[in-house]
């Protein structure tokens, strides 16, 4: 069992607390299922795992040997969907200090002045190949970042078309003219798939192949996870989890804290995050998800979390490592007082650590619940990235929003082009 959900509730009024009855939950989950949600046409991130292009997978699998065998860096320009969550899988997957295969960055993913102007000093001498990513190829951030990029590689490279790898719309957008224009080598973002749904195509799968991960057991893992949800039950996790975030929403909490235990799951969070927030954050509704890493966070505002506003809800990601890591060597006189913990594994002090962080945050008023890994690998990262976008289409649904759009996200963009002066 790749995944498991178990509950830490405090007693008191949340015994009270108004959960959707089964029959609810079901109903959501059928709407995901049978296709009747709002904006129906959006759920092709999951038609998509129920018909799979093995052709696809195979030829993204090619180009991105071709990557790792000509390219010291692979610079990814896209932001939001269309870079979270190949940077969730790598975090996840790429074991640290590795040095294995080309070094993958990412720009066109902020406006940082300082950033864009080192990154192209730094790439200076190096062999470049760039996938943009972009299904408007209109978004300001990868399309200034883009501009730089083209001219680095044709000022540098004869073969500079070939090292740029475009994914964009099937068929039209000023990425999809200018890269068929240019003869640029392309992949689609599919129609039904909105950017923070797309990391199973070829937006996260290109970036993801390129630094060594088995897209093939990643994708795969995804598809299992969806065949299981299709014959599930109310009692499902990805199902109890939606039902949980709902009840708590209803009862005025305001914000979930996704608690990660190991920092290889810090970019799952950031992925989640976008993914929670994009889907249920409008008509004044939705839980305001952040991402912490423990214990990293717990010595910055875990106080917050144990005292602060009682509006938190938490849950916790982790994996089941207990017996991995280093173990602590005994010293002659126990200098530090830590011999009583010789022997003992690194990963069963953090498993401790979220034991005893669980129960504190319990008691202070903070209903938790944790999601577990078995493992960390290419496949149960696949189940996992299913499960959330799976839960967020049938807790948005409970909550009475459309889980797809994402209307807020223009308001900030006119009041900044009219700034820049940009033509009618
Ligand atoms: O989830 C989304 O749809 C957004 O985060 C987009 O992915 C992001 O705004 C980038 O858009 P585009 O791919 O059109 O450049």
């Amino acid at each position: 069992m790749p995944l498991h959900l178990d509950r830490q509730y405090v007693t008191g009024p949340l015994a009270d607390l108004d959960r959707p009855t089964d029959d609810q939950i079901l109903d959501a989950h059928r709407r995901v299922l049978d296709g009747t949600t709002e904006d129906p046409e959006m759920l092709g991130w999951r038609s998509m795992l129920l018909d799979p292009d093995d052709a696809l997978l195979e030829n993204v699998a090619e180009v991105a040997a071709e990557i790792r065998q000509r390219a010291d860096v692979l610079l990814c320009i896209g932001i939001g969907g269309s870079y979270l969550g190949a940077e969730a899988v790598m975090e996840a997957l790429v074991p640290p200090f590795s040095g294995d295969g080309p070094e993958i960055l990412f720009a066109g993913n902020h406006l940082g002045p300082d950033y864009h102007e080192r990154l192209f000093d730094y790439l200076d001498g190096q062999s470049v190949y760039v996938n943009v990513i972009s299904k408007s190829g209109t978004t300001l951030e990868p399309a200034l970042a883009f501009r730089m990029a083209r001219r680095f590689l044709e000022e540098r490279f004869d073969d500079a078309d070939r090292r740029i790898i475009a994914t964009t719309d099937a068929d039209r957008g000023a990425l999809h003219d200018f890269a068929v224009e240019k003869g640029y080598r392309r992949y689609v973002v599919p129609n039904g798939v909105g950017g923070r749904f797309s990391v199973l195509t070829p937006v996260g799968l290109l970036p993801i192949a390129a630094a060594g991960i088995d897209i093939q057991a990643l994708f795969y893992g995804a598809v299992a996870q969806a065949k299981e949800l299709t014959d599930a039950d109310a009692n499902a996790p990805a199902l109890q989890y939606a039902a949980d975030r709902y009840a708590f929403h209803e009862a005025g909490y305001k914000t979930e804290v996704m608690a990660v235990m190991d920092p290889r799951l810090k970019g799952i969070g950031a992925w989640w995050q976008q993914l929670y927030g994009e889907s249920e954050g409008k008509e004044h509704k939705g839980l305001f998800p952040v991402v912490l890493q423990y214990t990293t966070d717990l010595h910055s505002v875990g106080q917050y979390v144990q005292q602060g506003q009682r509006t938190l809800v938490e849950s916790f990601l982790r994996i089941d490592d207990a017996t991995e890591g280093p173990s602590v060597q005994k010293e002659d006189g126990d200098p530090d007082g830590l011999n009583y913990l010789a022997g003992t594994p690194y990963g069963e002090v953090n498993e401790k650590a979220y034991q005893a962080t669980a129960e504190a945050h319990a008691e202070g008023g903070v209903p938790n619940w944790t999601v577990t890994l078995d493992r960390l690998d290419a496949e149960t990262v696949g189940r996992l990235l299913y499960f959330y976008e799976h839960a967020v289409a049938v807790s948005g649904t409970l909550l009475g929003v459309n889980p797809f759009n994402q209307p807020g996200v223009e308001t900030y963009k006119q009041k900044m082009f009219s700034l820049l002066g940009k033509p009618e």
